[in-house]
């Protein structure tokens, strides 16, 4: 937001990357935008009519009628995985390798297009054979894994729903998301393998089960990665490489109509029950297209390289779907940044001859520390000279990590991306286009082409540019969420609360526009959900997950900044007995912590626990937040405590245990 100060810091695309780009130069970008604003259902129409092959071509683009419930190219028909796979083959493109897969141990293993089509009818068919149809939901929990993608492939071509767990949730989580889904069966693999350590996602899978309102999951398919011990229950478990051993690679797709849903994926959000957003195929499928070719100017000869996993949205659409639609030639990794060592991000670009990279910001701050730490290392010890374009999503990136991503790993060369969009919008939406846009440190820029961004204020009003609001999307867009899966209404009152006036999508991030450049900044979530190394979580979920501990009597959950991870989680706890210090109160913190890792994943555990008497309350007995964040970030509190009940307290919870 430091305005001025950014305005010096314009980076122009360079001519290399304007020349032969999909959108070359701003008249370009502002040609297509132009386009989507005179005529939005004849802009859309002709995008999905050239990304897609459609079994059935629609005849209308977008219906309205049911606002906010948008459909999109609602009788049109198609498979995702006929997308994904079957066309590259018959345009005679088989041999083309699909996945370049890297092991954590550092294996390689190649899968061209024709293999992949192969190895996911292989499955669907023993899918089939269990009865899998489609309608049906399926859960998967399987560590980065080609058999991962074939996997959701599969259930893509069955037309049943898939719904992936990332591997990082403990088996609380994944059974409330099994049950939640309806999941007929479950996919799995015996254990992960991540930097060095095993981690027994069998075992979680079966705890899951055994929690209870689980029986309508008939199956449960185990891909053998380490070889590890299992437990085994014949009546429900197979192994993947036996049910496929005797299936054809044959397997006709279902095809579906435009709006049957891909997948369920869940997310955090402002109450404690996590939000299964569902996706459309259609729609989805084309949003997943059109940005791996504007925002990543993708061509033919790249190898794209996304970090992500296939747990999380970013996966979905730019692992599983994206590059495979378009026959790219892709990197899946199996592993972290960090082992061996710090390098091995830019080792693997350097092996792969990777083109296109895309990471989280804080990938990129805990790189720079330890490239900063140990010399060998720093990117600069590496050949990067494949790049050609950085992206990074997630979370708001620093302008210095920003700036370092663009010098030490694009060789000041490479366009650097940042992508702002949400597990809701299904691919990017605001982005620069790397052969047109003028990047600036800090700034996802503009919206895409087609994309009507914008800031508001609580009313759901403009506000004037340089003054920061809320972040709202106008019109609705194809790869849009399409309900909170169970749960309609709750979809209504979380995208398209009635104080905007019920039509402009609520994104959850504020927002403030550039006066001069229209470029936005996003100044972070606006709603109790936190964003920590990239990963969504509720406040209120973590708080649910302390509480339900029995020593606990209260807990109240913030974020505060932190230079790595972008936010750390602070919680604020009371017991049912006395308030614990030194050594007793540092113990029941680590207990805390470790219960928190169980009830969610490690992924949720508190960086910080306070202990306090009490919480600091208003007269009717609401926790004041604020006041709370003030503390945990060690700030003083200036804000107005009038309306305090108990001030004393802010005392108390003001200093680290
Ligand atoms: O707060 C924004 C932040 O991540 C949130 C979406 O999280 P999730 O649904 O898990 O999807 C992450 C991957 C798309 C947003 O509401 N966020 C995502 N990208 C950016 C970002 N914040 C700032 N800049 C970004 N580029």
């Amino acid at each position: 937001m430091e305005l001025p100060h950014q305005k010096q810091r314009t980076f122009e695309p360079s001519a290399e990357a304007q020349a032969g780009a999909n959108v070359a130069g701003m008249e370009a970008y502002r040609a297509l935008a132009a386009d989507a604003e005179r005529d939005y259902a004849g802009f859309w129409g002709g995008l999905a009519r050239e990304a897609i092959d459609w079994r059935k071509p629609f005849s209308k683009v977008l219906d309205e009628s049911a606002a906010p419930f948008y459909t999109w190219f609602e009788d049109g028909e198609l498979n995702a995985s006929y997308n994904c796979l079957d066309r590259h083959v018959a345009s005679g493109h088989g041999d083309r390798v699909a996945i370049v897969f890297e092991a954590d141990d550092g294996t390689v293993t190649r899968v061209t297009y024709a293999q992949m089509l192969a190895r996911v009818a292989r499955f669907a068919n023993a899918l089939k054979r269990r009865g899998i149809k489609r309608g049906d939901r399926v859960v998967i929990y399987m560590p980065m894994s080609i058999e991962g993608i074939v996997a959701m492939q599969a259930c893509a071509r069955l037309g049943a729903t898939h719904s992936v767990v990332f591997g990082g949730f403990s088996a609380k989580s994944l059974h409330e998301r099994i049950v939640d889904v309806g999941a007929v069966a479950l996919i799995t693999a015996d254990e992960q393998v991540r930097g060095g350590k095993t981690l027994p996602l069998k075992q979680i899978a079966d705890e899951a089960l055994a929690m209870g309102n689980c029986d309508v999951v008939r199956s449960v398919i185990v891909y053998r990665r380490t070889g590890g011990e299992v437990a085994w229950d014949t009546s429900r478990d197979a192994w993947m490489h036996e049910i496929v051993a005797n299936e054809s690679d044959i397997c006709e797709p279902e095809w579906v109509g435009a709006e049957h849903p891909l997948f369920i994926l869940y997310t955090s959000g402002s109450t404690g029950k996590p939000k299964g957003v569902q996706h459309s195929t259609g729609g989805y499928l084309l949003w997943a297209v059109q940005t791996m070719k504007w925002t990543f100017d993708w061509k033919r000869e790249d190898v794209f390289w996304c970090t992500a996993d296939i747990g999380w949205i970013t996966g979905h659409t730019y692992i599983a779907y994206g590059p495979l639609a378009l026959g790219a030639t892709q990197v899946v990794f199996e592993g972290v940044p960090t082992y061996p060592d710090a390098g091995r991000f830019w080792k693997m670009i350097a092996d792969h001859q990777v083109s296109l990279f895309y990471t989280a910001p804080t990938a990129i701050r805990s790189l720079t520390k330890a490239a900063d730490a140990d010399e060998s290392v720093h990117p600069a010890r590496y050949d990067l000279a494949s790049l050609r374009i950085i992206g990074t999503v997630g979370e708001p990136i620093n302008p210095e990590a920003w700036l370092w991503y663009r010098r030490h790993v694009g060789g000041e060369r490479c366009p650097v991306v940042d992508t702002w969009w949400q597990t809701e919008t299904g691919g990017h939406m605001i982005a620069p286009l790397p052969g047109a846009t003028p990047t600036v440190p800090g700034s996802c820029t503009l919206p895409l082409p087609g994309i009507m961004a914008a800031v508001v204020d609580e009313t759901g009003q403009s506000v004037p540019d340089g003054q920061g609001g809320i972040l709202v999307v106008k019109r609705p867009w194809p790869s849009m969420v399409r309900t909170i899966w169970g749960d309609p209404e709750r979809f209504k009152a979380s995208y398209y609360p009635p104080e905007l006036g019920g039509t402009l999508y609520l994104a959850g991030d504020g927002a403030v526009r550039d006066p001069e450049t229209g470029y936005f900044t996003i100044t972070g979530r606006i709603d109790d959900v936190l964003n920590v190394s990239g990963h969504r979580l509720g406040t209120m979920e973590i708080e649910s997950a302390l509480v339900a501990h029995e020593l606990v009597a209260e807990a109240a959950v913030v974020g505060r900044p932190d230079a790595t991870t972008g936010e750390a989680v602070v919680a604020f706890v009371t017991l049912k007995r006395a308030r614990p210090e030194g050594e007793e109160a540092e113990q029941l913190a680590k207990t805390l912590r470790d219960w928190v890792g169980k009830e969610i994943g490690p992924i949720a555990k508190p960086k910080e626990i306070r202990f306090g008497d009490n919480l600091p309350k208003t007269r009717s007995g609401k926790i004041m937040r604020r006041l709370l964040r003030s503390l945990a970030k060690g700030d003083a509190i200036v804000q107005d405590t009038s309306t305090l009940e108990n001030p004393e307290i802010l005392d108390q919870l003001g200093r680290a245990v």
